[in-house]
């Protein structure tokens, strides 16, 4: 075993896929999680996929207590930082509970890790944090703007964390800032599984194609695009999940380098500090590619029809993945048939999700 890592937020979706990653690249993982948006399920079917127990916590980041006994029980190298509330239209009618959860929730789980001595961070940061951006590809040194309190809770979480990186040299704060995951485990064993009607679109289109709703509403189809419809850099949650193990690996490589400098010269360690680094695919898709994709798929009819811009939305958004593939050698892999393959395998295998009943 490399090392042991803590993963806030593990039951989740993006959580649980990454949770596999790390164990096949030999991380051991502490799974911390409320279940907040999440069940136990999922928990259980990552350590079937994984073959052994996970070592689950079911609690709260804003729980200093429990927070301190997992570190007090557990020598971690680092944290990936998943834990948070991401639905942008619930933000807007419940600010304060985003704010809490997102904000206060990560300066309790720091102040944790600071007692502890653990540094070093791989934080679920958002392209949401570049808000309607001036130039496309969008690479790490664009202008940050928020309109929603989701987004701008990822934003102040940034602020947060250069500012911790700025006052104490110890810490390795990395920021991921994620384009739109999709996808789903090729077992089809785990998933994205969203609440009610789901307001993001891969999600709509599986729905739609297993026949649990009639309709997937477009919003909109004059934006200056390829065809009129949004265009946006869907990656596959599997590579998302590689991105994080890249991460990882990139940071130990990185500390072991210095230590090794410390010892053979008189200079001193120096740390990562704040490093945001995109993960996307650098490739955008528009809405009706996607549906035209997913519909070749899953060999279902997918009907739509227009509507007008949803509020927030902006036409185009895809990342400048360069700074992921120099630094942390990673880049995205799979296609977009291979993303809507997986979400329809998922669909059809789990028509309820992890609700079993
Ligand atoms: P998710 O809701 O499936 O997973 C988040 C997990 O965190 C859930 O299991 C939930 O129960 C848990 N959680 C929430 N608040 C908690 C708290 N206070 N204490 C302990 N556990 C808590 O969401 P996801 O899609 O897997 O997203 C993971 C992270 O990535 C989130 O921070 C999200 O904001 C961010 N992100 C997601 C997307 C996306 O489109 N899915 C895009 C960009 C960023
Ligand atoms: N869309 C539809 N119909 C739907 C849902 C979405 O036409 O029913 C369109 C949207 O208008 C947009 C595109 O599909 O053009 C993608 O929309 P999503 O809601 O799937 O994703 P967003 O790009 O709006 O936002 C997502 C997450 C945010 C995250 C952002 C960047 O919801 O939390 O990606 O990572 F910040």
């Amino acid at each position: 075993m490399k090392n042991k890592i803590l993963v806030t937020g593990g039951a989740g979706y993006i959580g649980s896929h990454t949770c596999i990653a790390l164990h096949q690249a030999g991380y051991e993982i502490v799974v911390y999680d409320n279940l907040s948006n999440s069940s136990r399920e999922a928990v259980n079917r990552v350590a079937s996929l994984i073959g052994q127990p996970i070592d689950f916590v079911e609690g709260d980041i804003r729980d200093t207590d429990l927070l301190r006994q997992v570190f007090s029980d557990n020598q971690f190298f680092g944290v990936i930082h998943f834990a948070g509330l991401k639905a942008v239209g619930e933000s807007v009618a419940k600010p304060l509970m985003y704010y809490n959860n997102n904000v206060s929730g990560t300066i309790s789980l720091l102040e944790v890790m600071a007692e502890y001595d653990v540094k070093n961070l791989v934080f679920s940061s958002s392209a949401t944090v570049y808000g309607d951006p001036e130039v496309l590809p969008i690479d790490e040194s664009s202008p940050r703007s928020c309109t929603n309190p989701y987004g701008q809770s990822k934003l102040t979480v940034e602020h947060i964390l250069e500012d911790l990186a700025v006052s104490d040299e110890s810490w390795n704060l990395i920021p991921l800032r994620y384009f739109n995951p999709v996808g789903a485990h090729p077992s089809g064993q785990i998933g994205e599984d969203p609440n009610d009607i789901p307001n993001n679109l891969m999600p709509y289109i599986s729905q739609v194609a297993v026949g649990k709703l009639s309709k997937l509403s477009i919003f909109g189809n004059d934006y200056p695009t390829i065809d009129g419809t949004g265009v946006r850099d869907f990656i596959h949650v599997t590579d998302l999940a590689q991105g994080h193990v890249a991460a990882l690996d990139y940071l130990l490589s990185y500390l072991e380098q210095q230590t090794s400098i410390e010892e053979h010269s008189s200079n001193k360690k120096s740390s990562i500090g704040f490093l945001p680094i995109n993960l996307g695919t650098g490739t955008g898709t528009s809405v009706l590619e996607l549906v035209t994709a997913f519909s070749k798929v899953s060999e279902q009819d997918i009907p739509y029809q227009f509507v007008s811009r949803r509020a927030g939305d902006i036409a185009s958004c895809y990342a400048s993945a360069d700074k992921a593939r120099d630094l942390l050698n990673w880049q995205a892999k799979l296609s977009i048939s291979d993303m809507c393959q997986d979400t329809w395998r998922w669909q059809k295998m789990n028509p309820n999700g992890y609700n079993l009943a």
